[in-house]
């Protein structure tokens, strides 16, 4: 079904209305179908996947075949929220045609709606490609972590030289056809200037309040990742310390035998 409350190609025109995107990480059905009826307008099946869920170091250890396990997921519990789907490391970077086959592989077997790739101006062949053949492309830029060895966890474009960069390569995204930018850990200014310099919505993270929209990582704001808190995450809850009390009743109960009590066993 493609009943969705929002397409790819209305994004700009969303940008146009002044009204922000809301957009959050999602890994499985569960939480897919929580975050669809929390009414969120964009969800991102996120490389990030596999350092939130598999605990590696970072995100380049991801796969095609684990993007398409994890979107096919969101996209059973999200039934109408438009979902957007990380290319993993390599699956894109190689030559144009490889970018098209996974790309293509992604969309077909989830049936998800886009997919999101890291880079700028060295990108556009790529998202031109994506897009002439139908495929509507997010792009990502700032701190891109598929480049973490490059660049480290740091905030990008705060000398004059990256600062340029930056601007160069929304625009060269934009005018590839990209339908969207998320700019990651951008000072405020720069993704506000970039934001209104460009016609694509950004989406930001860790980069103001400028964009045109914010994602944050679903487990992140949850408060479910103890001990990682950036500046720019704000917790929205403290599930971590929920489900620690919940699990500590539940093992008291069990070893002294309070736990199954009648109302929980059948006669
Ligand atoms: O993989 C991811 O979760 C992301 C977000 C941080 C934007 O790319």
């Amino acid at each position: 079904m493609t009943d969705h409350k929002l397409t790819l190609g209305e994004l700009t025109a969303r940008k146009r209305d002044g009204r922000k995107l809301v957009m959050l990480t999602c890994y499985d059905a569960l939480f897919a179908r929580i975050l669809e009826s929390a009414g969120i307008d964009l969800i991102l099946v996120g490389d990030s996947v596999n350092q939130v869920l598999a605990g590696r170091e970072s995100t380049l250890s991801a796969t095609i075949d684990q993007m398409i396990y994890h979107a096919a997921s969101v996209r059973r519990g999200a039934v109408r929220t438009p979902i957007v789907v990380d290319l993993p490391f390599l699956s894109y970077q190689v030559n144009v045609e490889e970018a098209l086959r996974n790309a293509g592989r992604i969309l077909a077997e989830t049936d998800c709606h886009a997919v999101k790739l890291e880079g700028g101006a060295a990108m556009a062949p790529t998202v031109r490609a994506l897009v002439d053949r139908g495929i509507p492309v997010i792009g990502h830029l700032g701190f891109t972590p598929q480049s973490v060895n490059l660049l480290g966890t740091r905030v990008q474009g705060r000398d004059d030289v990256t600062a340029t960069h930056l601007r160069d390569d929304a625009a060269a995204l934009e005018a590839a056809g990209a339908s969207a930018i998320v700019l990651e850990l951008v000072p405020r200014a720069l993704a506000t200037e970039i934001s209104q310099a460009i016609k694509i919505p950004t989406i930001g993270i860790g980069a103001g309040n400028g964009c045109d929209g914010q994602v944050l990582v679903l487990h992140d704001m949850l408060g479910l990742n103890e001990g990682f808190s950036p500046r720019f995450l704000k917790r929205y809850a403290e599930l971590a310390n929920e489900v620690k009390d919940a699990v500590t009743r539940y093992a008291t109960e069990v070893r002294s035998g309070a736990y199954p009590d009648d109302a929980h066993s059948f006669e």
